[in-house]
């Protein structure tokens, strides 16, 4: 037996034609990864991330700041994704989505996703500090970033707080939020600009708005749906009536 809302949710996306996922640390909590305002666990409860996850706390501790980055690169590799990334996989197969994230863990990939918008970038990747030269196959346990050839400090590839989002990643997901029917937002506490003010610029545009989280945010009152509840349990169930609807994918 489902709820009402999930029936609705389901009848809305079921006719939409263009659907965005918008997600945040949330759909990843079930993998075992913290959310950003989790209260930072071991080792690390004694740190701000905000102090942590900005080029001015790198500049200053850069050893500090890496052995962070280090330890949740290690948390994310050792992560797999769980049944909400891959129901948002599962509704690619049925209907276009395209998933802009908040998150930097790679776990919409790893789940099968193919069109991923990261917002943040990603915790996978490397660049130097001062020139941004990518830097690929960064070696795990080191206790200082290592140097690009240019002599730079080689940085996670991570947008940090007081820095600016690729700016092709933000203009193609506005666009995108401007052009959808449905815009599902799951896991976000939707207080970081600028990825928060998207749930509104769909509004604005005519998009229905559905959001999954367990608990209400800055962005429950202007959904049209609020699914009360953890990713991984209620993105499978709503994945399902959405095939039950529309049929279920052919490969
Ligand atoms: P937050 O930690 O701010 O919010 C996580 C949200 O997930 C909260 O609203 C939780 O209620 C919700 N949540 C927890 N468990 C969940 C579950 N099982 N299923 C669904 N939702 C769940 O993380 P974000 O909103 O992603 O930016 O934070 C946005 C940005 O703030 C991050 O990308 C990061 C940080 O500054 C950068 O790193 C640039």
């Amino acid at each position: 037996m489902t709820s009402p809302c999930m029936d609705r949710a389901a009848d809305t996306i079921a006719c939409a034609e263009r659907v965005v996922v918008l997600t945040g640390a949330g759909v990843s909590k079930e993998s075992g990864i913290p959310t950003f305002r989790d209260a930072q666990t071991g080792l690390w409860a004694k740190y701000n991330p905000e102090e942590l996850a900005t080029p001015q706390g790198f500049l200053k501790d850069p050893q500090l700041v890496w052995q962070w980055y280090d330890y949740r690169r290690r948390l994310v590799m050792e992560a797999l994704p769980n049944p909400g990334h891959l129901a948002i996989y599962h509704l690619e197969k049925v209907l276009p989505v395209v998933v802009v994230t908040q998150n930097v863990d790679g776990l919409h990939k790893r789940a099968g996703s193919s069109d991923i918008i990261e917002l943040h970038g990603s915790i996978l990747r490397f660049f130097c500090f001062d020139e941004h030269h990518s830097a690929d196959n960064v070696e795990c346990n080191l206790q200082a970033p290592p140097l690009c050839a240019c002599g730079s400090l080689i940085r996670p590839a991570v947008v940090w707080f007081n820095e600016t989002l690729p700016p092709d990643a933000l203009q193609r997901a506005s666009e995108l939020v401007m052009q959808a029917d449905v815009v599902l937002v799951i896991g976000t506490s939707g207080l970081v600009q600028p990825a928060a003010s998207l749930p509104w610029t769909a509004k604005r545009h005519g998009a229905k708005v559905i959001e999954v989280n367990p608990d209400r945010t800055p962005i429950s009152d202007l959904s049209d749906i609020f699914l009360a509840g953890p990713a991984g349990v209620l993105l499978p169930q709503l994945v399902q009536l959405v095939e039950d609807r529309v049929g279920k994918p052919t490969s």
